[in-house]
């Protein structure tokens, strides 16, 4: 696959890391108008790239990727495009049709799909030793430090942890128990007294009667979080504490500890415990090898635009429901 990055920011740096160590990956380039970026190609923008490519990779503020997308759905390019696939319901539109119009493919980096926890995860539900899940529920709270809120776009109400954190969290709970029908929730901004949302909790009703509640904060310092249970942030210090369970109509389980419950008939019994391992892998990584997959024609996208457009809708629905209560 010859690949092109555009955005060496945080996450595109980590991305142009991983395809260089990978065979099957040629970096034929990478865009971004600050950075140059030693014996690979640069340009300065995607209309500047003279060199052939099958896949780009848009790394770049969320608030481009529309714009990103079209410029290389124009070109014939499929792509991968960062999480959330955009910041609006009409950009996330704009990108769904101009890859349909060019006929290219398009991935979106939910890279926890590509998780070897979250495999496992799916698969104990799968085999049903659970039962039917009827619920589930979340923490999520993480303490930012302080500078990270000094980047002027961080500073407002865009810097809150729904767009940026809890998008992570309604992917992987859609992906896991399927669409969203109703949301609620409060929130709080008590601790930092800024114009966004810091802190709070949304309720989640899936097709189906299952529910899931997720707390969240980017003011606490508590081990429960997805990063901080699986390791899988290198900036972001690893506990192995589960921060999800689920709870089903034969048992329970928790993640990422994989820790299953199940062999009770009802309350009078005590359920049994046992523990499910999974092999670390690189997300990133395995998200890469399906683009090359998805590029070649060998796999559909695990998340195409139009999947995450959902979770989009859902992440912006929490961001209106939180806010209300403390952005009035
Ligand atoms: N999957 C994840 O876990 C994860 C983590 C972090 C960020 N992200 C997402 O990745 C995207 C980038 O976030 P980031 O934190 O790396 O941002 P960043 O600000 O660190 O980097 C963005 C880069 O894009 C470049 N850029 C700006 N305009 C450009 C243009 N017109 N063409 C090409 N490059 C341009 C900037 O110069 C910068 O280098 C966002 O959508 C974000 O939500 C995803």
């Amino acid at each position: 696959m010859r690949l092109l990055i555009a955005g060496i920011g945080l996450i595109g740096r980590r991305h142009l890391e991983h395809a260089l160590s990978m065979p099957q990956i040629d970096v034929v380039g990478v865009v971004d108008p600050q950075l140059r970026q030693e014996h690979v190609p640069h340009y300065s923008s995607i209309e500047a790239v003279t060199v052939e490519a099958d896949a780009i990779l848009i790394a770049t503020p969320s608030h481009l990727h529309a714009d990103h997308a079209e410029a290389a759905a124009a070109r014939g390019w499929h792509m991968l495009i960062e999480k959330p696939v955009a910041h609006s319901l009409d950009a996330a539109d704009r990108i769904i049709a101009a890859a349909e119009t060019a006929g290219v493919q398009t991935l979106v980096g939910h890279h926890r799909r590509h998780h070897s926890a979250v495999a496992a995860l799916k698969a104990i539900l799968a085999e049903g030793i659970i039962g039917t899940p009827v619920l589930a529920s979340m923490i999520w709270a993480m303490k930012k430090p302080d500078p990270y809120f000094d980047v002027a776009w961080r500073a407002g109400p865009d810097g809150s942890p729904v767009l940026i954190n809890l998008v992570h969290e309604v992917d992987l709970l859609r992906y896991l128990f399927g669409d969203v029908i109703s949301v609620s929730g409060t929130g709080s901004n008590a601790q930092r007294n800024a114009a966004r949302v810091e802190s709070g909790a949304a309720v989640l009703g899936f097709e189906g009667g299952m529910a899931a509640s997720i707390a969240f904060a980017d003011t606490s310092a508590s081990p429960f979080g997805f990063e901080a249970g699986t390791g899988e942030n290198p900036n972001i210090g690893a506990t192995g504490e589960d921060y999800l369970r689920i709870c089903g109509t034969k048992g329970a389980v928790s993640f990422p500890s994989l820790t299953v419950w199940s062999g009770a008939q009802d309350w009078s019994q005590a359920p049994k415990r046992a523990r499910h391992d999974w092999a670390a892998n690189v997300p990133l990584i395995s998200q890469l090898e399906h683009l090359a997959d998805v590029c070649s024609g060998k796999a559909p996208p695990k998340i195409s635009a139009v999947e995450a457009r959902k979770t989009l809708e859902t992440t912006l629905a929490i961001e209106a429901a939180v806010g209300v209560t403390c952005l009035a």
